[in-house]
């Protein structure tokens, strides 16, 4: 029988034969699939985000701003990888509330940059780099071009929006990509490609609504290796506004969804971490 691996194999293997993407896959590991029932946290605030090996991290923040299973898989994958983070000057790319920033912080890094283009994002960011005694230089402004580049930076973060959005109106700024998904990805790339010398490395949270050929534009000066995958269910209701366009862009390979139970109108994209290595 085939199973969620061999789906998912599959899928890579299509990117690799329609993409040319050369993707290292010997270190991945499974995450539990996410549903969207869960999508947004409505207990308690602060609250309290529990990551192997490291003290709880608290959370301030809202119904729309907050941590998610994207940030959650990021953050286990940067745990593994604390060899990589300790000593170094870390950037995290578009930080929402600082979850991975203040991850970076406790992993040892030398010295931790966050930027946001959201002032309210930033607010929440400053106060959970308090209460969680971290450190943290914040910048506000585009991508990586509001950090001076006198700042030596050796590991660059990102979970940055990627929904397909044929529209302003489709998402939220944390959520929305462009047209293919891919419009803040392939700026960021480019820009982090800049600012990393040699061996060092990048981390960022891809899902397969966003336009994979984004993936050609890692591997022109990267290694790409994939460190965590993980299926993230949706319904019909949730995506309907932008079904119709990513039902187009899946038709030219240029997204990837599929039916996960026809009869309660469920689907699935995959979310994967993954780790650039600059050549
Ligand atoms: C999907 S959220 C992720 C937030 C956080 N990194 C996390 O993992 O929880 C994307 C973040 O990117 C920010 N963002 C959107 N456009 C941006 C841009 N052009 N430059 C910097 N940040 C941006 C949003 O405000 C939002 O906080």
């Amino acid at each position: 029988m085939k199973t969620d691996r061999d789906d998912f194999l599959n899928y890579l293997r299509t990117l690799r034969t329609r993409w040319s993407l050369n993707l290292r896959t010997e270190d991945a590991v499974k995450h539990p699939d996410f549903a969207e029932t869960s999508l947004v946290y409505e207990g308690p605030r602060p609250r309290e985000i529990i990551l192997d090996h490291l003290e709880p991290i608290l959370e301030q923040g809202d119904r729309h701003l907050g941590a998610d299973h994207a940030t959650l898989s990021t953050a286990q994958v940067l745990v593994k990888a604390q060899e990589k983070i300790r000593g170094k000057v870390v950037c995290e790319v578009g930080c929402g509330t600082a979850l991975l920033s203040i991850v970076c912080y406790r992993l040892g890094a030398r010295r931790v940059l966050a930027t946001d283009i959201d002032p309210e994002c930033l607010a929440y960011a400053r106060e959970n780099v308090k209460l969680n005694r971290a450190e943290v230089s914040f910048f506000q402004g585009n991508l990586l071009e509001c950090v001076p580049r006198t700042e030596p930076i050796e590991v660059i973060l990102g979970n940055l929006p990627q929904k397909p959005s044929p529209g302003l109106r489709a998402f939220s700024i944390a959520y929305r990509g462009g047209y293919d998904g891919t419009a803040l990805l392939r700026k960021w790339i480019v820009q982090a490609s800049e600012r990393l010398n040699r061996g060092n490395h990048l981390y960022l949270f891809y899902h397969s609504l966003a336009n994979p050929q984004v993936l050609q534009v890692l591997n022109r000066d990267f290694d790409v290796l994939l460190k965590a995958w993980k299926r993230r269910i949706f319904t019909h209701r949730e995506l309907e506004g932008i079904l119709p366009h990513i039902s187009r862009l899946k038709k030219e390979g240029k997204s990837f969804f599929e039916v996960h139970d026809a009869s309660s109108g469920q689907y699935f994209f995959y979310g994967m971490v993954l780790e650039g290595i600059r050549r």
